[in-house]
């Protein structure tokens, strides 16, 4: 029973409570005046999650810490000015398609998608540079002010010379690896829906940090698990052979994904032992002492890898089906009251022999398993046997993941070869583990997000999963485009694209109808939209005065126009759009009438056409300044609007 409090409640700790939510980073280890260790505030910490340049200062605590901490943390908050440029030819289905594909630097794709995609995401799964010392990781530039952006606005990353090699060499090795993951995951977290979860692949050169790392950004209350993942049978060591990774897993808020139910997963192989014990049953009928020997002989022949054998316990049958003889005894958890009433003997009608921790059910749940046809309880030769529950395997068709599995690495590469080529991408990472814990985690109409996504194997996995339960699951990748410096993918951007395009072809080859979604819209990071006075009038010394009539850069196409206006707005940037032309304008709609965008910048739009246009009734709409006609029909937008469909939303570019 729950004791009385008898004293009001701690209203620090609550306090503590909701700033841990906020900002979980920030609650640390103290020991207070009595030299007892509790939670507390690091308000340096604190201080700087809500500053906009280095915070100085600090005191001994327990914490991970690492030279340039702080200004990876700046990094995570620093603004950018960014916009994503749709890219029609590098899509598929770009018009109709869910999925993303976002080409440049993680970091900031993570900020831009920021407003759109805030807690909006179940699952995050990345599989980042494990810094073995021959990878390579991007730089991020911290001391960024407002001429700073401007003037790297067009960086590309192969010109940029921000990747470099993190070799053992480098005094740095662990700090630069953690400056670069830490303002990521913590973006991350801002998308991850309150029951979303992420998955990350990891091996020994970085596990522990990034096991403090995450303990910090999501809270170590939210810490799931490590799983280990054997990827190989034999390593070639000196001293011990390494044959397995991690993947390491934390929830948003583990009581939010508590109340969805506990992660289960198909019982794997289960299927067919129940495929071989009906055959048995068709041949053998009720002989189920015939059928027991027959199936621990077949499990005997299979190998040690195989599925099936682990299920080698249920060799038990009875008229209701296959069954395992599950231990009947109480927990050993030192209860004194566990059930110990007498269970008779069904042959000799004596009280069976009892387990020294008592039953596990009580009497009246075992009145009830002994009067079922055939009995749930399973009985020895005479009463000197314990007796055990039976636990039929077509009733626990589920389990929960485990946090060790085997799954050989190479097959990987073959799927992968066989779409983009051999020796093009090493390393890429079973679709068939990913879809198992996409499957375990997501449900049908869930956003799926890899920002670290190498080949693209979480995009066909995710499109695997949608064809095998005809699901609407979605995926939003983001890849670098990091210089092969081969001829063939000029990028590794580019053998992505093409692994999801070939990807998306075979699936639809294999299933013809219930292929499900196989697009990706490609969006590429590029500067922003706007010519660079747009955002800082007062840095730069001579304004050019023209460049206010019309603020957008002149490469720049309307469709540019319509994703930099749906990033601002928040509009998922994966929904349909369809173009029309009214009164010999284009007109953007999206998913009907979210979204209503005309970019015509001749000076062409007049009243007429705006009353045209309110009459769709969209829930937004988006002009361009140069568009209008004149300015008396620019001040007149908003009140055609609040005559014709009041509940539109209004701006210009
Ligand atoms: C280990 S690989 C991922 C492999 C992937 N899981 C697969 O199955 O193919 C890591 C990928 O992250 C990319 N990457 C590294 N830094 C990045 C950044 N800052 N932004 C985006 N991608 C990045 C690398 O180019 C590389 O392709």
């Amino acid at each position: 029973m729950n004791k009385l409090k008898m004293h009001s409640p701690d209203i620090a700790q609550v306090n503590l409570q909701r700033i841990r939510q906020l900002f979980p980073a920030c609650v640390t280890e103290a020991s207070g005046a009595d030299g007892e260790l509790r939670l507390a505030i690091d308000f340096d910490q604190l201080r700087q999650e809500l500053a906009d340049s280095i915070v100085e200062g600090g005191q001994e605590r327990y914490q991970l810490s690492w030279p340039g901490k702080r200004e990876a943390l700046l990094t995570a908050n620093a603004p950018i000015a960014k916009t994503l440029r749709p890219r029609r030819d590098e899509s598929v289905d770009f018009d109709s398609t869910r999925n993303l594909f976002i080409e440049g630097d993680n970091l900031d794709a993570l900020k831009l998608l920021q407003e759109t995609y805030l807690g909006k995401v179940k699952l995050v799964y990345i599989d980042p540079p494990y810094n073995t010392g021959k990878d390579f990781i991007y730089k991020d530039d911290f001391s960024t002010d407002v001429r700073d952006y401007l003037q790297q606005s067009n960086q590309a990353d192969s010109e940029g010379g921000r990747l470099v090699a993190n070799t053992e060499a480098n005094g740095r090795f662990h700090s630069d690896w953690l400056s670069m993951i830490y303002p990521r995951l913590k973006l991350a977290r801002n998308l991850l829906r309150d029951d979303g979860a992420i998955l990350i692949s990891i091996d020994d050169n970085e596990a522990d940090n990034l096991h403090k790392v995450c303990d910090e950004v999501f809270g170590e209350e939210n810490f799931v698990g490590q799983i280990v993942w054997q990827r190989s049978k034999k390593g070639d060591s000196k001293l011990i052979a390494k044959v397995h990774e991690y993947i390491l897993c934390y929830v948003r808020d583990k009581s939010s994904v508590l109340a969805n139910g506990p992660w289960r997963r198909p019982k794997e192989g289960a299927d067919q032992v129940l495929a071989k014990y009906a055959e048995l049953r068709a041949s053998l009928g009720t002989n189920h002492e015939a059928i027991r020997a027959e199936m621990q002989a077949w499990y005997k022949q299979l190998s040690i890898d195989d599925p099936r054998k682990a299920h080698k316990h249920y060799n038990w049958s009875d008229d209701r089906g296959l069954y395992f003889a599950a231990d009947f005894a109480g927990p050993d958890d030192g209860r004194e009251s566990r059930p110990r009433h007498d269970i008779l003997h069904p042959v000799t009608g004596k009280s069976c022999k009892k387990p020294s921790t008592g039953w596990r059910w009580d009497e009246e749940k075992t009145k009830w398993a002994l009067a079922q046809t055939p009995p749930r309880i399973h009985f020895g030769p005479d009463e000197t046997t314990i007796p055990t529950r039976k636990s039929y395997l077509f009733e626990i068709d589920s389990e929960p993941y485990s946090s060790v599995f085997y799954r050989d690495g190479r097959s990987a590469t073959l799927e992968v070869e066989e779409l983009v080529g051999k020796g093009w991408f090493p390393f890429p990472k079973n679709t068939d583990v990913l879809t198992e814990l996409i499957e375990l985690i997501t449900g049908p109409d869930d956003i799926i997000l890899d920002f670290f996504a190498g080949s693209g194997s979480t995009g066909h996995a995710v499109m695997k999963v949608n064809q095998a339960h005809g699901s609407k699951r979605r995926f939003i990748l983001v890849q670098i485009p990091e210089e092969t410096g081969r001829s063939g993918y000029a990028t590794i951007a580019d053998i992505t694209k093409r692994r999801l395009r070939e990807a998306g072809k075979k699936i639809t080859a294999n299933g013809a109808s219930g292929a499900g979604d196989i697009g990706f819209r490609t969006l590429k990071i590029d500067s922003s939209n706007m010519a660079d006075i747009f955002y800082s009038p007062d840095a730069l010394e001579k304004p050019n005065l023209d460049m206010f009539v019309d603020n957008i850069k002149p490469d720049r196409t309307p469709e540019d126009l319509l994703f930099q206006v749906m990033l601002d707005w928040g509009v998922d940037l994966a929904l349909p759009i369809a173009k029309q032309t009214l009164q010999g304008k284009d007109v953007f709609l999206m998913d009907g009438n979210a979204l209503a965008a005309c970019f015509d910048g001749h000076g062409g739009i007049d009243e007429n056409f705006v009353k045209e246009l309110a009459m769709v009734q969209p829930l937004r709409v988006v002009f361009r300044d140069a568009g209008f006609k004149d300015s008396s029909v620019k001040i007149n937008v908003e009140q055609i609007f609040k005559l014709l469909s009041p509940a539109t939303e209004v701006k210009c570019i």
